[in-house]
Order: structure tokens, then C-alpha cells, then sequence
């Protein structure tokens, strides 16, 4: 990953490949020409002070996303300045705001690949700004490589930017140094996320899965424990079992516990981890499958915001459950008709196995909810119909507690993760009402978000808070690459899941 320092170095005497500068949008009432962003005074300087028409010139706006590059001027050790559009001016004394220096920073990472070292002389006015440009960076050079080339890693394409330094932050400073350490753990375990998501579903069945928790688990000193096939038949998990029945590589319930000693909440986390979602006997027809190794996105998530928990060493206790088994159809899957007895002993009749996520999270969620934390989040690619109500780019909250549900959706937008309240109408319960078991596991097509989400809230133990986030839209992006976000796994819900671990070791999860 890009390596990141601190510097207090004067921009034209800075040895680097490039220097990246802000440009925002010029107000209304001007000429509409953009505006130079505070960290680039030297840079305007030595163009004379006439840099905003340089950029002008150049058909430069300011707008978000927008690069522009353009010969560093005479005397400067860099050859290159990038200028990068932030939206906006903000109002006045206010900075430009954490998501807007994330996603600049992103896109210059990613503009920059193939470079050395680049310099960020982005606006910062705090701490808090130079974490957000850290981890823009971090995420934003982000690529997978890893299939390119033979194997050879990369030569196919250029290499992510090496090294940046953040000019303008203040290295002595704990505050300052304390938010680009926190970016660094959270965008390294965020990129390795990412990394599992775009892992071909022939190289990540839930065995290999289970294999990279442990050892992470090691690395860190959280506790895990692995329930393999035999464990989860002994243990009654008819839903993973059942999920996993129709693939040669068996389902596993992993469960990583990380504990502080000075903590005073508990949070629990389910993550959906389907290695590969092929639909089961309900199979999914061509155009809906390719992209489905992305079902375990939930799963990542969850893994990576333990392990920056324990890397940040957070106060407060978080137990992660990853329910990781492969969908697929076979002489030994489940079918259409089935009723499986789950490890809750609710007995649940399978009328469609695409309908699996639900299956495997129900198991989990009764798991987690027999540590009676003080609250559970599970975080899954749920349903089609959740990216059909908020698009591909935000995730929906469900939950059984308003409150809980407003401090999740703060989280979200607190680290800048685009999120939105849905509801759990009580009328969709009956809809999954079976003839032959206690719940059946598909209900109306209209609503079938919630539908889902109501399915869930059956297995969460009485008197627990539970919010599910469904991050079917978010987690794998189809699309060109934006701000900080790449092509493919995007890493959705991680810094979400970091910040309530944050604001449950300062007490309040709601
Ligand atoms: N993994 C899918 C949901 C999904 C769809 C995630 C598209 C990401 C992109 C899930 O297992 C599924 O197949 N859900 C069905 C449920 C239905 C059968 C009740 C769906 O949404 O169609
Ligand atoms: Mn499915
Ligand atoms: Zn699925």
C-alpha cells in the first residue's frame, strides 16, 4: 500500500513526482472562474498570482471528481501540479469538510498511479482533515492486481502511487498524528477487504475464508474460533448447513472476539459471507450471476472493522461473526420446498434458495445474541430490491430501535458513507407466513428489502438493540471508478462499523 508521511517541507523544494493542489468552484456571483484552495499559495505565487486563470484556461471548474494538470512553474523540484476539483467553496472560516478532501485526495491517488511519490498540499484546517486525506489516499491508489500478468502482479497496468506526503499537517502534533494512524489501520483493513471481495470465488470458498480470519486473528491477538462442517451439525446451524448443503467446499461459522480490558460496551457485528451466490436450485440466470463473488462483501466488512478495532485498540468489546458458506446447485442442496430447523429451533421452509443471506444470518445473529451485547449490527448484500430503492451507492438501515437506527445512520455519515433510514412495516410479516413451518423465507416481491430485514429480526434474542444494514447496492461497484472508490469491491459499511466500535467505547452506541 502507499506509504504515507508528514511534512513540514515548503511545497517548491519538495522532491516528489508531483504536488497536488485543491480548486473549488467560484461563487455565483463572480465570473464563474474556479478558485485556488489554501495549500497552494506557493504554487499561485510563482505563477505570478494568476494561477485561478491558468486553471481557468485550461477549462479547469473546480468541480468534484475534475483533475488538471499542468507544468509546475520554474524553480520548483517537482515537474508536475495536479490540481483537483473539491466542490464548493465553503462558507467562510469553515474548511472544505472531511468527505469532500477524501474524495479529492482519492482521485489524485488514483490519477497518480504509476508515480513515486506525490505531495498533497490539500486545504487542511485540522486533525480530523489530514486523517481524511489519508485515508482518501490509501483508498483511493487502491488496485487488485493480483490475477494480472500471470500472477506477476500488476505489470499489466501501472502500480498504485508508492508514497505520499501531506504538506500542511502538523507532524509534531498528537492530534494529527493520531488521525493518520487511525486512517492507516482502517484504510489497510478496508483494502483488505476490498482484496477478499474481488478474490475469484474459485480461490475464496468459506475454508479459505475461515484460513485468512485466523490468521489475521493471530497477527492481532483477537480470539477466534471456527465451527467447520461437523462443529455447525453438532451445534443444530440448520440454516448454514442448509445454505452450504449444495457445494463441495463446506459452510463455517467464524466467530472473532476482541476484547479490551477497559470496556464497558459490547457490540456485536453479523457479517453475510456467501463465497459465491449462484442461486442455489433456484438458480440465477446468466447476466445475474458474474458479479455474485461479491456476496461475502458483508463478511469482509465485518472482518476488517474487528481487526481495526483491535489495531486501534478501541475500548470496548467487538465480537464478529462471519456465516461463510457457497450457494450453489447440486444432488446434495437444499430445494425449493425444503424446511430447515434452525440453531435458533425455528423452523424456517425454503421457498426459493436464491433467498439464502437471510438463511445464513439467521444462525448467526442467534449466536451472537446468546453474549447478550449491548447491540448487534449485521451488514449484508441482502436483496435486489434494496439497490432498486437507494441505487448503487447507498445502503439501507433497518432496526428494531429508532434511536439505533439515527445512531447508525450518524455513523455512516459521519465517515462519509452515503445511507438512508428504511422502515420494517409490520403488515410484510404475514407475507412469510408458511403452511408448513413456523416462517417461510420469501415473502411479498414488493418491499422485499424490508421483507428481508423483517425475516432477520425473527433471530435476534429478545431485548437486544439490532440495526442490519443492506449493502447490496454499495459493495461492488459495476461502474468506473469515483472519488476514493475503485471498480469492484468497494469495501461498503467498514468505516461505518469502526465508528460505532468508536462511539461505543465513548458509551454511547445510540
Ligand atoms: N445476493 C443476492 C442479493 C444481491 C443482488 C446482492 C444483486 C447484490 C446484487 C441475494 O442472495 C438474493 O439473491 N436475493 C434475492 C431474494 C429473493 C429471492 C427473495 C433477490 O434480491 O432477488
Ligand atoms: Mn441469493
Ligand atoms: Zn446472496
Amino acid at each position: 500500500m502507499t506509504a504515507l508521511t508528514l511534512s513540514t517541507a515548503a511545497v517548491p523544494g519538495l522532491r516528489a513526482d508531483a504536488i497536488v493542489i485543491g480548486v473549488a468552484k467560484g461563487s455565483a456571483s463572480k465570473s464563474g472562474a474556479p478558485v485556488v484552495a489554501p495549500g497552494a499559495e506557493a504554487v499561485d505565487q510563482a505563477y505570478d498570482g494568476r494561477l485561478a486563470g491558468v486553471l481557468e484556461t485550461l477549462g479547469a471548474s473546480g468541480a468534484e471528481g475534475e483533475v488538471t494538470k499542468l507544468p509546475a512553474p520554474a524553480g520548483f523540484k517537482a515537474p508536475l501540479v495536479v490540481a483537483v476539483g473539491l466542490g464548493a467553496q465553503p462558507e467562510k472560516d469553515a474548511g472544505y469538510g472531511t468527505e469532500a478532501l477524501r474524495k479529492a485526495a482519492g482521485v489524485a491517488a488514483r490519477t497518480l498511479a504509476g508515480s513515486k511519490k506525490a505531495a498533497f498540499a490539500l486545504p487542511l484546517t485540522d486533525a480530523a482533515d489530514a486523517g481524511a486525506v489519508a485515508e482518501g489516499v490509501l483508498l483511493g491508489a487502491y488496485s487488485f492486481d493480483a490475477y494480472k500478468d500471470n500472477g506477476n502482479g500488476g505489470k499489466n497496468g501501472k502500480a498504485p502511487l508508492a508514497e505520499a506526503a501531506l504538506v500542511g499537517g502538523k507532524p509534531r502534533d498528537k492530534a494529527y498524528k493520531a488521525a493518520v494512524e487511525r486512517a492507516t489501520a482502517v484504510a489497510e483493513e478496508l483494502n483488505r477487504a476490498r482484496d477478499l471481495i474481488n478474490t475469484p470465488p474459485n480461490d475464496l470458498n468459506p475454508e479459505a475464508f475461515a484460513a485468512v480470519a485466523q490468521a489475521a486473528a493471530k497477527e492481532h491477538g483477537i480470539k477466534v474460533q471456527v465451527l467447520d462442517e461437523k462443529a455447525l451439525t453438532k451445534g443444530g446451524y440448520g440454516g448454514i448447513l442448509g445454505v452450504g448443503a449444495g457445494s463441495a467446499s463446506g459452510p463455517r461459522l467464524v466467530k472473532l472476539s476482541y476484547t479490551s480490558s477497559k470496556a464497558k460496551k459490547h457490540l456485536a457485528l453479523v457479517g453475510k459471507g456467501i463465497t459465491y451466490d449462484s442461486g442455489g436450485i433456484s438458480l440465477k440466470p446468466a447476466g445475474h450471476n458474474e458479479t455474485m463473488k461479491c456476496d461475502m462483501s458483508g463478511a469482509a466488512a465485518v472482518f476488517a472493522a474487528v481487526v481495526a478495532a483491535a489495531r486501534l485498540g478501541l475500548e470496548v468489546n467487538v465480537t464478529g461473526w462471519l456465516a461463510l458458506a457457497e450457494n450453489m446447485p447440486s444432488g446434495s442442496a437444499t430445494r425449493p420446498g425444503d424446511v430447515l430447523r434452525m440453531y435458533s429451533g425455528k423452523t424456517v421452509e425454503v421457498l426459493n434458495t436464491d433467498a439464502e443471506g437471510r438463511l445464513v444470518l439467521a444462525d448467526a445473529l442467534w449466536a451472537a445474541s446468546q453474549e447478550k451485547p449491548d447491540a448487534i449490527v449485521d451488514v449484508a448484500t441482502l436483496t435486489g430490491a434494496m439497490m432498486l430503492a437507494l441505487g448503487s451507492r447507498t445502503f439501507g438501515i433497518m432496526a428494531n430501535d429508532d434511536a439505533f437506527r439515527s445512531a447508525v445512520h450518524e455513523a455512516a455519515e459521519e465517515v462519509g458513507e452515503p445511507a438512508w433510514p428504511m422502515p420494517l412495516p409490520e403488515h410484510l410479516r404475514k407475507g412469510m407466513d408458511s403452511a408448513t413451518a413456523d416462517i417461510a423465507n420469501m415473502g411479498e416481491r414488493m418491499g422485499g428489502g424490508l421483507v428481508a430485514g423483517l425475516f432477520l429480526r425473527e433471530f435476534v434474542g429478545e431485548g437486544i438493540t439490532w440495526a442490519h444494514l443492506d449493502i447490496a447496492g454499495p459493495a461492488f461497484n459495476e461502474g468506473g471508478p469515483f472519488g476514493y472508490t475503485p471498480k469492484g469491491g468497494t469495501g461498503s459499511a467498514v468505516r461505518t462499523l469502526v465508528r460505532l466500535a468508536e462511539r461505543a467505547a465513548s458509551g454511547d452506541l445510540s
